[in-house]
């Protein structure tokens, strides 16, 4: 069943369209994979999931409501976490402190029950809790981000280049560290990649996306193997 279903979306930045009649459906607990070249929109997809880009056409629904016309902080209080491309942990701040920003407004003991719970899934970063996120290897701080974004417990957590900048080896732990994380906590993942391989290894159901438009939608290992995928990839090949 899919739990957010995307429907013939047109959506950019004031007139800037970007994405051009996409339709894509994103399975409960399942890994859905979008890979694409630079600009093809694949960060502007997330953002109108979450009610950040212009909505022009179109429409959005999770778990069956209409969250195209709402704005960010019901769409995420929904259940749909976000952890953005850039800059999704305070390098100036420790790791505990992070993940306590990550859960304000919840209550004192809420917290503390949130950070043991994310610790559990992260064990790697009990140790680092006292230290500035800054100091953090690439791989660690993509985990803190990921960890932050669980401490609402979301039913769907939108991924946006956790890959990015880590050397193969890390970024494949990274990814099957989301793998496991589907499989512990039932989770459903959107992740966003432009390293396409490893994402497309790991994933359920994939979609390309080139210059705002789904080229290719149907299982990610199949998109992988598809003999005309890097051209596909660069936006040469029409099928
Ligand atoms: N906030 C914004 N305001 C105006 N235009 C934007 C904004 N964000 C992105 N764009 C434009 O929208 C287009 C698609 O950008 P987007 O960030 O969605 O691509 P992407 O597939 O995520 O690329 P990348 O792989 O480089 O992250 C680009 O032409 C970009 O310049
Ligand atoms: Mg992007």
């Amino acid at each position: 069943m899919a739990i957010i279903e995307v429907r013939n979306l047109i959506s950019g930045y004031g007139k800037l369209k970007v994405l051009f009649n996409v339709n894509l459906d994103v399975e409960e607990k399942g890994i859905t994979v979008v890979v694409g070249p630079n600009g093809a929109g694949k960060t502007t997809l997330l953002n109108s999931i979450m009610g950040i880009a212009t909505i022009y056409d179109g429409t959005i629904h999770y778990n069956g409501h209409k969250i195209s016309e709402l704005p960010t902080h019901k769409i995420s209080k929904m259940g749909i976490a976000y952890l953005p491309q850039m800059g999704n942990v305070f390098a100036d701040l420790t790791v505990n402190e992070n993940l306590r920003l990550a859960s304000y407004l919840l209550d004192k003991t809420e917290v503390r029950d949130r950070v043991d719970e994310v610790l559990s899934l992260f064990p790697v970063l009990e140790k680092f809790l006292n230290r500035r996120a800054g100091t953090l290897s690439g791989g660690e701080r993509r985990m803190l981000a990921i960890a932050m974004a669980l401490m609402r417990r979301p039913k769907v957590i939108l991924l946006d280049e956790i890959t990015t900048d880590l050397a193969p080896i890390i970024a494949k732990k990274v990814l099957r560290q989301v793998v496991d994380l589907r499989d512990k906590l039932g989770l459903t993942v959107l992740i966003v990649e432009q390293m396409a391989k490893i994402a497309l290894e790991l994933g359920n159901q994939a979609y390309l996306l080139v210059s705002g438009t789904i080229r290719y939608s149907g299982k990610a290992v199949e998109l992988l193997n598809h003999p005309d995928f890097s051209e596909l990839y660069l936006g040469i090949k029409k099928i």
